[in-house]
């Protein structure tokens, strides 16, 4: 009986090809994107840790050997830096590798972001489990995981972030038809579509890039044809829980209202580097202005 049982892994799957940022990311993976001055895939192990997640499987692939680079210790560079007496530096640099065991399994085969989910089965087993996709970053403030977490548990289902957006833009997403739970805060997903045509979409809310996942969800995928775009989609398998009955089935809808920054194409990402760095206490206030005379 997995109701009720503490989740204690995430997965980031990390094996896209990162074709929508190429040039840049010809000879480096998309994750190591900087996000003001750390990579974009920092920020996300850091949510996770954050939550309480200290075993992360991250699904790799083929180039993206600078992952497990940066999440590692540099016994040269941490040397220099201390003889320089640079203890700020030092420090940052030893966070990255501070941030509990990391483990890595690759994808093989590009076979979309179920197949992805799926290589995690082994390391997860038997509990439910959170994943976290690098494109979406939230807040440091917010707590968005943690109430799915705690979603999840009473529930004994698996639970999607959902966001209101614009109906022009929900092609860009899976989007979800949900129903209020009487006195609750979450909502019931009665189903979903991947990246559905606008004026075919059942809603306007979109699958954000966090779950936390029943782990029948790994059988579901096993049985899971390839779907949109000729990949194994996630949310064709959720759609499948969301339909069924039984142990492990039932989806169920965090709608996250906080601050989000998609980091999926270069227009956005660009916003979020921006809006990320324009908080920071060193140089934030000084962008600002800048930026306001620059407009001008
Ligand atoms: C994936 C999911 C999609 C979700 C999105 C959120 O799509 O398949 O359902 O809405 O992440 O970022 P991708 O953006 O990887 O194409």
């Amino acid at each position: 009986m997995t109701l009720g049982k503490a989740v204690t892994k995430a997965v980031i799957p990390a094996a896209g090809l990162g074709t929508r940022f190429l040039p840049a990311t010809k000879a480096m993976p998309k994750e190591m994107l900087p996000v003001v001055d750390r990579p974009a895939i920092q920020y996300v192990v850091e949510e996770a840790v954050r939550a309480g997640l200290e075993d992360i499987l991250m699904i790799t692939g083929r180039g993206k050997r600078a992952l497990e680079d940066h999440f590692d210790r540099e016994p040269g560079l941490e040397r220099t830096l201390e003889l320089k007496g640079d203890r700020d530096r030092l420090a940052m640099v030893r966070e990255a590798s501070e941030l509990g065991p990391l483990h890595y399994v690759r994808q093989g085969e590009p076979k979309g972001l179920g197949h992805a989910v799926l290589r995690a089965s082994q390391h997860v087993g038997d509990e439910p489990f959170a994943v976290l996709l690098g494109d979406d970053l939230i807040d440091e403030a917010e707590d968005l995981l943690t109430t799915m977490m705690e979603v999840q548990r009473r529930t004994g289902g698996s639970v999607i972030a959902l966001i209101e957006v614009d109906p022009a833009q929900i092609s860009a997403y899976g989007c979800a038809d949900v129903t209020p739970v009487a006195g609750e805060t979450y909502v019931r997903v009665n189903s979903l579509v991947e990246k559905p045509a606008a004026g075919e979409a059942p809603s306007n809310l979109a699958v954000i890039g966090r779950y936390v996942l029943h782990p029948s969800v790994f059988e579901v995928l096993e049985d899971t044809p390839p779907g949109r775009g000729g990949e194994i989609q996630l949310t064709d398998a959720l759609q499948t829980l969301a339909a069924g009955e039984g142990e492990g089935s039932g989806v169920y809808g965090v709608v996250f209202k906080g601050r989000r920054y998609d980091t999926g194409d270069k227009l956005s990402y660009l916003k979020a580097v921006i809006t990320i760095a324009s908080e920071r206490v060193e140089f934030g206030e000084e962008l600002k202005i800048w930026l306001k005379g620059f407009i001008n």
